[in-house]
């Protein structure tokens, strides 16, 4: 297993998008179509942004000494990108704070889930970071493709969540090149074992956690109990449901030979595809890499 052949595509490009977003005016609570169960998925998600992207940078970075110059130059790309979409998610996050919810328990969640795997060596990480940058590839890429996702939200806030996906769809083969560099020696089975039973642990967290989150943050909208459960999981799991709709996609991760880039869609990034090439105001980016 010495030989690793990277099938992200050649023409990639990776481009930081520098913007900001929901500045000017206050977003309403329910910024989303006016509805607690889909205001609070989407708000349990971005609550994970700040700590968790950063815990991916950290995780990526500890494997780039001696990565290909390609690579290298898309881990700083990446870095760049969930540099801003941190700052972008915790503004966000403060809105919802000035709306009137109270995200402790969430952020508390967060930060006790990135501790355990914290624990652990740098190696596993790594494979959660892959495992969860395939998770949020396979989210933006059903958001982007399919409007009903943002139906009825507040155009600042779908603007928000647009753009997110559309960089994390660039970005996506990032995490999992780096795997398939700093693995590179192991033998195919170890390889395979480690990512999925990764894969698993991550899902079962990522899912409980998220669920229990969206629950709390509709506690604070005053539904509870099988209402809200009733909601949130025909939200998630029926209409449009969005958890239901990356299954497929969730399960071609376990298939030998699988790569992020396996599927080009580029497509979807649209009107995207163009700007932060010189659409976008001349401010410096920070670069953190
Ligand atoms: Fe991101
Ligand atoms: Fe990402």
């Amino acid at each position: 297993m010495s030989t690793t052949i990277l099938p992200t595509p050649a023409d990639l490009s990776i481009t930081p998008r520098d913007r900001r977003f929901g500045r000017s005016a206050a977003e309403p609570r329910l910024w989303h179509g006016g509805r607690a169960e889909a205001t609070a998925i989407y708000n349990a998600l971005s609550t994970t942004f700040p700590r968790g992207e950063a815990f991916f940078v950290e995780s990526v970075r500890a494997f780039r000494d001696g990565v290909p110059p390609r690579l290298a130059e898309e881990i700083k790309a990446f870095t760049t990108q969930e540099a801003i979409h941190s700052r972008e998610h915790d503004a966000f996050n403060k809105r919802a704070a000035q709306a009137g919810y109270d995200l402790s328990m969430l952020e508390a969640q967060v930060e006790k889930r990135l501790a355990i795997t914290r624990g652990k060596p740098p190696i596993v990480s790594l494979a959660a970071t892959m495992a969860l940058e395939h998770f949020t590839a396979i989210l933006a890429h059903q958001l982007l493709a399919d409007p009903r996702h943002l139906d009825g939200a507040d155009t600042e806030a779908a603007d928000l969540w647009r753009w997110h996906a559309v960089e994390e769809i660039e970005h996506k083969g990032v995490a999992y090149d780096t795997w398939l560099y700093a693995t590179r020696d192991w033998p195919r089975w170890k390889r395979w074992k480690v990512k999925a039973k990764v894969m698993l642990y991550v899902t079962r967290n990522f899912v409980v956690d998220r669920t229990a989150g969206a629950l709390e943050l509709m506690r604070q909208d005053g539904v509870t109990g099988l209402r809200a459960w009733r909601m949130l999981l025909w939200y998630l799991w029926v209409r449009p449901g969005m958890f239901r709709k990356i299954a497929g996609a969730w399960v071609r991760y376990f298939l030998p030979g699988f790569h992020p880039w396996d599927e080009d869609d580029r497509h979807l990034l649209g009107a995207y595809a163009a700007i932060g090439t010189g659409d976008e105001p001349k401010r410096k980016v920070r670069r953190a890499a």
